[in-house]
């Protein structure tokens, strides 16, 4: 039988990083930096890179077995499975593939990997609700997860600063009583930020300055966008959860949206940005720190390479 529920809940979230923690200071030996000059113009202070043996997919794993022991579910009750990665171990077999195996989720059901960039997770999202007025199982696993190390140039001051690994997941299902709005864009950018997967230089290389024009440009406009959906006013919203790229485009969200800072969600100062994976993972603290409460209304806006935007208005 066939749901025909409207909105979409998050019943679980888990997320993981690796325990291998670079400090500025660390990277200021590698390349001319410092750790003032990266705190005062991104906030990042800490990143946390893969270790010998780790993968994309086990990263997913720990963070997938979190989400699932957190909502309570078998996985035989899951769906679906989406992974968002601009990095997967291996273009195919995808890495949601080989986790469904290793979690046990039943076959017959879709696995399979997506790459929106740092907007992937919203964008899994968005597709696992598609997925589920299609199914007769109640829940979909939506990962986000990078091993973003793997691809950094570490000689690139502008670039190897920014990123860190990790993962993070959810658990939604289908739902009348938490309404789900959500706007979702791309535009066609070969300029602002790639990853090659061919040539010499497999590395992520970036226009920082283009990039951070666009995200202070479409970053208000999507959370405006989705606060009128939603009918309700800019301070009704309990938690706004932007992409963890850089504080200052966090800083200039909230003051377009006229909203104090402290509604802002932010850890980017320990992992600094994990792309597909820094909602999750902020929202999965968010819930481990007990800052998620029943009913809360949230916001959560990515953005990135593509370019690409996403975001949502979720009800908890
Ligand atoms: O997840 C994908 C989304 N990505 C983003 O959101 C990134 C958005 N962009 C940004 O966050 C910022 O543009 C950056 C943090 C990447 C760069 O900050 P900026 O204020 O735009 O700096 P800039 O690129 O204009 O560079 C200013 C100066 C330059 O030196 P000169 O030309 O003025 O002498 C750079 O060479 O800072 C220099 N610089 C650095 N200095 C010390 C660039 N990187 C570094 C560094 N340490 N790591």
């Amino acid at each position: 039988m066939l749901n025909i529920k409207e909105g979409l809940q998050i019943v679980g979230l888990g997320h993981y990083t690796p325990k291998h923690v670079v400090t500025n200071d660390d990277l200021a030996k590698l390349v001319d930096t410092n750790d003032e000059w990266i705190t005062t113009r991104t906030g990042i202070k800490r990143r946390h890179f893969m270790e010998e043996g780790e993968t994309n997919r086990s990263l997913a794993k720990r963070a997938a077995e979190m989400a699932i022991a957190d909502a309570g579910i078998s996985v035989d009750e899951i769906g679906c499975l989406i992974l968002a990665t601009v990095h997967p171990d291996t273009m195919t077999p995808s890495v949601a593939c080989m986790l469904q195996k290793e979690l046990g989720i039943p076959e017959y059901t879709p696995c399979f990997d997506i790459n929106a960039a740092c907007s992937g997770f919203m964008y899994g999202v968005s597709i696992a609700r598609g997925m589920l007025l299609q199914s007769d199982k109640p829940y979909a696993l939506v990962i986000g997860s990078e091993t973003l190390s793997k691809v950094m140039d570490m000689t690139d001051r502008s670039t190897c600063i920014l990123f860190g690994d990790g993962a993070g997941a959810a658990i939604v299902k289908l739902s009348d009583d938490h309404a789900y709005y959500k706007v979702l864009g791309s535009r066609g950018n070969d300029q602002c930020l790639t990853i090659p997967n061919s040539g010499d230089k497999r590395y992520v290389s970036m226009n920082g300055g283009d990039v951070f024009k666009f995200a202070v440009s479409t970053v208000p406009r999507t959370v405006e966008e989705l606060i009128e959906m939603s009918g309700h006013a800019a301070e009704e919203i309990d938690w706004y959860v932007c992409h963890q790229a850089n504080k200052r485009i966090i800083e200039n969200v909230a003051k377009r949206i006229g909203v104090s800072l402290d509604r802002f969600y932010m850890n980017l100062e320990e992992y600094g940005n994990t792309s597909s994976a820094s909602i999750p993972i902020a929202l999965s603290e968010m819930n481990q720190k007990g800052l998620l409460k029943e009913g809360m209304k949230i916001i959560a806006v990515g953005f990135g390479g593509g370019l690409t935007w996403g975001g949502a208005y979720l009800e908890f």
